[in-house]
């Protein structure tokens, strides 16, 4: 083990407090003894085919499937045979209940605006835009790109298309006009569905004009759809874009939900890697939705009478699996923010809380952060005694942050779950449940049913527990999972073969998650992070190669190197290593805007780097291989820990370097 990884191991092990969970929450619980857990984990795993076929059970389908599971990672088919439709499970089967006039979406816009659709009002809205889609020729197959703010108008496209059987590729309102391009080529995607503009923090988004600017490099799009949100002056072509208003006056009601195929693609969703080049992850009809609707329910508890609010953006899986698809298929009440936690004061969140007696409440590490900087003063301000079950996502959770949201958020009362899962993985894998599991601050705790991990080495063998210096045992390894679950990626967009190559070939017959985790005597597993050139900056996933394309396309940029460093509130900052052809010290400042605008660009403000270094060399093996580790240490400010440097090409520049950390 390296020496790196020991020090955070003893670092994690210090917090060893262990909270067990409320008996007036485990009587309650969907999942309220450690024996009914086992029993749904060994069945899951020794007969799959069975406890998926079971479960599967909690879906509607048009015509039941004819077998579970077929084939290996990474070609697996599930449900085959069978005929489903995800809108149709979200809206269509509540409406022949009593929750036909029960909300399903209780949105706030970031002004303070309001608006409530019941599962008819979300019916009716639906099935219209559907016959809307149609109307512009998108047909089952089409690939359509939403980019969006956060209003209503985002879950009914998206449920619009998996009406038809349009696939969506739902594209961060944060991202550039290029980087919206880009996913649109990949796609090919046939329309485009935007607003004029978003709210963030009292200004205007234009998101719009980034749309247009997109479509200069996007030929594949043929029209745009453009929502009125915030009244901001656009410029509409002629044949080509849409008011949605307008268009939304003249269509039926009435729309059938397509009878599709189980692994029909429901969305793709681009995310980073380790190349360049985000991926387009594919998802697909009835294995998705099946965890998105089983995790809402084992995971969140989540009950009819409760009001349940994800503060995440839908243009992330969280916000699709846990806004949109999964609180849907189960008829819960789902609260949509627009905007910024922090407009107009440090307390909108509570404010939102107090108001619709959240009951449930599912945020990331790095707003918990922000609140504890902002101070207790705004929760304190607010009545929180609705909550009942507080849930994190996305990184790593510290344990100061994890003991704050535990006793100001909960008010000691509230169960915590740490949520492990990803991009591609469609909904969570690792968590404790809170009706059974002790929380333990910042581990994530057991793998749910059907979920199979396993910690190996450098060389893809089942890594060995080993004693700590403090006599716990703990087992320290690459993630990996041995079996597929109902909702894995099923393929990279258009190329399938990189699928396999980034996700199944490290290790034979495994998936790699490229985390690394540790696992306890008593197989709880605690995320340590990424371990490939993945960064998680406040909760995002960033590849540091695409950052680094981004600023070598700045003009006078010879080569640059992006690293992760420790950052308070965004959990890592992102740390470039730069060298640029004459840039002289009194222009440093001027040319560091400069390429900060140029990612911003190209990728997005969330790609922007936190802090630029311009160096004359940067410390390379013979091979000429950028000795990442090395940067890594100086950006976190161990300057005088380097390790060995004897393999570099020139040791003599890892000293500059060090000298100029910024
Ligand atoms: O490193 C892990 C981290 O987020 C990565 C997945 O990012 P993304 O695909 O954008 O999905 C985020 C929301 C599901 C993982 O590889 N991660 C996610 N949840 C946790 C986490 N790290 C530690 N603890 C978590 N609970």
């Amino acid at each position: 083990m390296s020496s790196e990884a020991s020090e955070k191991i003893e670092s994690v092990l210090k917090e060893t407090r262990l909270f067990p969970p409320p008996a007036e929450f485990v009587e309650q619980a969907h999942i309220s003894s450690e024996e009914k857990y086992q029993e749904m984990w060994n069945r899951a795993k020794d007969q799959p085919a069975e406890f998926w076929g079971e479960t599967a059970g909690n879906l509607h389908w048009f015509k039941k499937f004819d077998t579970v599971l077929e084939g290996e990672m990474p070609n697996t088919k599930w449900f085959t045979g069978g005929k489903i439709n995800a809108c149709y499970n979200c809206v269509d089967r509540h409406l022949h209940t009593w929750r036909k006039n029960k909300a399903a979406i209780i949105w706030e816009g970031e002004p303070g605006d309001t608006r409530v659709l019941t599962y008819q009002d979300l019916h009716r809205e639906v099935s219209k835009f559907a016959n809307v889609l149609k109307k512009l020729g998108v047909t089952t197959g089409d690939r359509v790109t939403l980019y969006m703010p956060m209003i209503p108008e985002l879950a009914i496209a998206m449920l619009a298309c998996s009406r038809i059987g349009a696939t969506h590729s739902i594209i961060f309102g944060g991202f550039s006009a290029d980087a919206v391009a880009d996913r649109n080529n990949d796609a090919q995607s046939k329309l485009v569905i935007t607003a004029d503009a978003g709210w963030r923090r009292g200004k205007e988004v234009p998101l719009k004009t980034a749309v247009d600017e997109s479509l200069e490099k996007s030929p594949s799009v043929e029209k745009v759809v453009v929502v009125r949100r915030t009244g901001a002056e656009v410029t509409m072509v002629d044949d080509r874009d849409y008011w949605w208003h307008e268009l939304m006056e003249d269509v039926s009601a009435d729309c059938e939900a397509v009878e599709l195929e189980s692994e029909h693609p429901l969305f793709i969703l681009y995310t980073s890697g380790s190349t360049g080049k985000p991926k387009g992850v594919l998802h697909t009809t009835a294995g998705y939705l099946l965890g998105a609707t089983m995790t809402s329910r084992w995971v969140f508890d989540l009950k009819e009478e409760d009001t349940y609010w994800c503060t995440a953006d839908i243009g992330w899986i969280t916000g699709h699996s846990y806004i949109v698809y999964g609180p849907l298929s189960n008829g819960a009440t789902t609260i949509m923010y627009e905007g910024a936690p922090n407009w107009p004061d440090e307390g909108r969140f509570w404010e939102i809380v107090e108001k619709y007696q959240v009951n449930i409440f599912y945020t990331a590490p790095t707003a918990i952060r922000a609140f504890i900087k902002w101070g207790d003063e705004f929760p304190n301000k607010y009545d929180l005694s609705s909550l009942r079950l507080l849930g994190t996502v996305g990184e790593p959770i510290n344990p100061k942050a994890w003991m704050w949201y535990y006793e100001i958020i909960g008010g000691e009362r509230c169960p915590i779950v740490d949520t492990w899962w990803q991009t591609e993985t469609g909904g969570c894998l690792i968590t404790n449940l809170a009706g059974i599991t002790p929380a333990k601050a910042s581990w994530a705790t057991l793998p749910l049913p059907g979920v199979q991990p396993v910690l190996v080495d450098e060389e893809g063998n089942e890594a060995k527990p080993a004693p700590t210096a403090d006599g716990a045992v703990i087992t320290s390894g690459n993630l990996c999972m041995k079996a597929p679950w109902p909702g894995i990626l099923r393929t990279t967009w258009g190329d399938h073969d990189r699928c396999r190559q980034t996700y199944f070939s490290t290790y034979k017959d495994l998936y790699f998650t490229g985390d690394g985790a540790l696992r306890d005597e008593n197989g709880n597993y605690r995320i340590t992070g990424r371990v490939d050139d993945v960064l998680n900056v406040s909760g995002h996933r960033i590849g540091t190669a695409e950052v680094e394309n981004a600023i070598n396309m700045h003009a006078g940029v010879i080569e640059s190197a992006v690293v992760g460093y420790p950052h308070d509130i965004k959990g890592q900052g992102i740390y470039a290593y730069i060298i640029a052809e004459g840039v002289k010290p009194e222009d440093e400042e001027r040319q560091r805007q400069n390429i900060l605008q140029t990612v911003t660009r190209i990728i997005g403000p969330i790609a922007k780097p936190d802090k630029i270094q311009f160096v004359n060399g940067l410390p390379k093996t013979r091979s000429g291989k950028i000795m990442r580790r090395i940067l890594r240490k100086i950006a976190e400010g161990q300057t005088d820990n380097l390790g060995d440097t004897s393999t570099l090409l020139d040791p003599a520049v890892v000293e500059t370097i060090a000298k100029g950390k910024v």
